[in-house]
């Protein structure tokens, strides 16, 4: 992952986020929620790059930490050959119109007492490209062009329907003309329909724009529709990384086996002859994550070795480079979970953090230890933008 590539557009490498969190005892020890616990990946220039799992598994904190909307524990993000890891909000500044974030609630995002000719006008205000009669006529020609009534720009967000709201999210987005756009769960919380009319804008900006996006979602069957590549992601780790295709064909990790199996099959045939593997057990805590391999508690298939060695995220059976898994037991083509029972005591398989640690999981916590050690005092984690 570290030769130079000029379609690459972004590269995280190891990216740590840690949270303090508020313990309680009279030894008031440290505690962090490993949000994020080295992550590398990387998105090619015009790609969309899906990553999924379950709430709670860091997918939010890895978007805003790649938009350094957060100061990160550890790691680097190289975005368009810049090192911005350690940039502080000045440096930073140029680059944020370059990186954008479209989030799950437009209205969360979207000042209500402002109208909405303003709130997709700011870019230009901000960056000094139009004022005055240019910047309203570029700003209808957005709405426009997301599909708003160039007529409503004297609405207040919460005269628009949900969808509307969230064309409103792209049209301010893409005001900047950024080069990266992180959507965050932007179809989550609308209705199916409003979902497909929503997604199919954001891939004719895409094509007509040059953009590329980081699509977020806890759904399976949304990400497949628009990545090129798909990684997943459990406890702050990714699990499995591949191109979208391969990845719902053969998927070598048990835990995106069990988040396939909930996906409805077009045929339902093939839907009927398949099991749905119901996850056992809630995803442990990211304070204490699980020794070995994080998901271990819930898999069908642990060992011992999953408890006692972390997996490597690298290609197995013979697949190709572009699509790796972390697992010491990846499925075989054709393999069905629903076959398998672990081969560990039910005691033997809860070892929280700090327990067991080997190899390349001691590394990077103690990158991480060392960061958060001589990093201030925690920042206050809001949204800074
Ligand atoms: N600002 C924060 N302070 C403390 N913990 C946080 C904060 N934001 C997220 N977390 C924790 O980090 C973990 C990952 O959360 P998040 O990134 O929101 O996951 P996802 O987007 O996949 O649902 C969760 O355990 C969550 O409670
Ligand atoms: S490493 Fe072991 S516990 Fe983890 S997913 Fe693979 S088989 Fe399951
Ligand atoms: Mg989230």
């Amino acid at each position: 992952m570290s030769t130079p590539d000029n379609d690459v557009l972004l590269r995280v490498d190891n990216l740590v986020k840690y949270f303090p969190v508020k313990s309680s005892g009279y030894f008031q020890k440290k505690e962090f929620v490993h949000a994020v616990d080295g992550v590398s990946l990387s998105v090619r220039r015009g790609e969309t790059f899906g990553i999924v799992g379950e709430t709670g598994s860091g997918k939010s904190t890895l978007g805003r930490s790649i938009a350094r909307l957060y100061d990160i524990t550890a790691g680097s993000i190289t975005f368009d050959g810049q090192e911005i890891s350690q940039y502080s909000q000045r440096r930073m500044r140029p680059l944020r119109r370059q990186i954008q974030m479209v989030f799950q609630d437009p209205m969360g995002s979207l000042n209500p007492r402002r109208r909405v000719g303003s709130i997709i006008g700011d870019p230009f205000a901000i960056h000094g490209l139009a004022t005055g009669a240019e910047r309203k006529r570029r700003v209808q020609e957005l709405m426009e062009r997301v599909g708003l009534n160039p007529e409503h720009f004297n609405r207040f967000p919460a005269e628009f329907s949900g969808g509307q709201r969230q064309r409103i999210g792209v049209a301010r987005a893409l005001a900047f003309q950024p080069k990266l756009i992180i959507c965050d769960e932007p179809v989550s919380a609308l209705d199916v329909s409003i979902q497909a009319q929503v997604i199919n804008l954001l891939a004719d900006l895409q094509a007509e724009f040059g953009l590329t996006y980081i699509f977020i979602a806890h759904d399976l069957s949304v990400v497949r529709h628009v990545s090129n590549n798909v990684a997943v992601m459990y406890l702050g780790q990714l699990t499995e990384i591949a191109p979208a295709d391969d990845l719902f064909t053969v998927a070598r990790h048990p835990y995106t086996g069990a988040l396939l199996s909930a996906v409805p099959l077009p045929d339902p045939d093939l839907s009927e002859r398949r099991e749905q593997i119901i996850l056992v057990g809630d995803v442990p805590s990211p304070i204490a994550p699980p020794s070995g391999c994080r998901f271990h508690p819930r898999c069908p298939k642990a060992a011992p070795v999953c408890v006692s060695t972390i997996p490597v995220l690298e290609p197995k059976l013979g697949d190709k480079p572009a699509h790796v898994a972390a697992c010491h037991l990846p499925m075989a083509q054709g393999e069905n979970l629903a076959d398998f029972h672990p081969t560990i005591a039910a005691a033997q398989r809860v070892i929280e953090g700090g327990g067991l640690l080997s190899g390349d999981e001691a590394e990077v916590s103690t990158v991480a230890a060392e960061a958060l050690a001589t990093s201030d005092t925690p920042q206050p984690e809001g949204r800074r933008q």
